[in-house]
């Protein structure tokens, strides 16, 4: 057929079934999973009329000027500056200028990850991607440590690096960032208001002690486009994740996408335990009203773009 489907009720891949364990079951083991690279193609093309990742995965210097204004793309009234210092940080030209993988693994932040000795794997794929600062060094077996692109929302300098109360803390998050290494720094700056001081603090780190990042600001079109393009395909989803606007993003310059750490559910297929995340003692949450992600119907998506071979998820063991 010539339509993607992602969502739809017509898709066999997402046929409900009553049992939880049941819906959310992946096939173990590689040997049964095969990319359908016809498909793959074809979600680029598509997600490309909505989103070009090589531009909005950054705003660039030449865009904007300090001084400027901007409206919070969640907070239309809320508005920022553009400091002296975000705008040094700013690319000249685009990190993912003309640059293309065989294959890239997004790394989510799911406890599934733990003990699932999935490391090495990640390792070996060309471009890895990561979220929200994740420690990686004390969880490398099950992780790796292997870091092309990581994001950062600014909460995660509230979460992880206690606001940067004292030296400590500001020493901690230099550590993590200095252990970056030239890979790029993907930090969404106007997405809500709240997190202005938070993005200030860590541009001037980096700027005061030359930390080698490639700092990213994304386009304030993105999230709309990203959203415009899952709910034209029926996934109705409220705010996307970092996982899902980073394999939005990963479909233009990645053949293949493998997928880590995303499992949103708080047992394991053999029905034990899984943490939230793998590496602190954050709750489920995602099912209040309040939260903004709908993290389960973005699974549904995944695993159907998984079961159709546009995408692999690993959410057990790896070989
Ligand atoms: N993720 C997942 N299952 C979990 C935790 C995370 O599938 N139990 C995936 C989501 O796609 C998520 C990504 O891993 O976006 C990174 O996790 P996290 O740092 O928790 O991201 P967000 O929830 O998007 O961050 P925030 O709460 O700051 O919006």
């Amino acid at each position: 057929r010539a339509e993607v489907v992602i969502n739809g009720s017509s898709s066999p891949a997402v046929v409900d079934r009553s049992n939880e364990s049941i819906k959310h079951n992946i096939q173990p083991g590689s040997s049964k999973w095969r990319q359908n690279q016809t498909l793959s193609l074809r979600i680029r093309k598509q997600i490309l009329k909505f989103l070009d990742a090589e531009k909005d995965i950054s705003v660039l210097k030449g865009t904007l000027k300090p001084g400027d204004i901007i409206h919070y793309i969640f907070d239309r009234d809320s508005t920022m500056n553009v400091s002296q210092n975000l705008y040094e940080l700013l690319p000249r030209t685009s990190p993912l200028k003309n640059r293309h993988f065989q294959t890239c693994a997004i790394v989510g932040n799911s406890g599934v990850l733990l003990n699932s000795g999935c490391g090495p794997e990640i390792d070996t794929h060309n471009f890895v991607i990561r979220c929200n600062l994740a420690p990686v060094q004390e969880y490398a077996r099950d992780v790796g440590l292997k870091t092309d692109l990581v994001t950062m929302n600014p909460s995660v300098i509230q979460r992880a690096f206690e606001d940067l109360v004292n030296a400590t803390w500001r020493e901690k998050l230099l550590q993590r960032l200095h252990s970056l290494n030239g890979s790029i720094l993907w930090i969404p700056a106007f997405m809500a208001r709240g997190g202005k001081e938070r993005v200030e603090w860590v541009n001037e780190l980096i700027l005061k002690h030359h930390v080698n990042v490639r700092t990213a600001y994304p386009s304030l079109r993105l999230l709309h486009a990203v959203r415009g393009y899952w709910l034209t395909n029926k996934v109705h989803i409220k705010r996307p994740t970092t996982g899902l606007l980073m394999y939005t993003l990963a479909t233009r310059f990645c053949n293949q996408i493998y997928l880590y750490g995303f499992w949103p559910f708080p047992l394991d297929q053999n029905q034990n335990p899984v943490k939230y995340h793998y590496y602190d003692s954050l709750k489920y949450g995602y099912t209040s009203q309040a939260s903004p992600h709908t993290m389960p119907l973005e699974f549904k998506a995944l695993k159907s773009l998984h079961e159709q071979g546009a995408l692999k998820l690993t959410v057990g063991q790896c070989d």
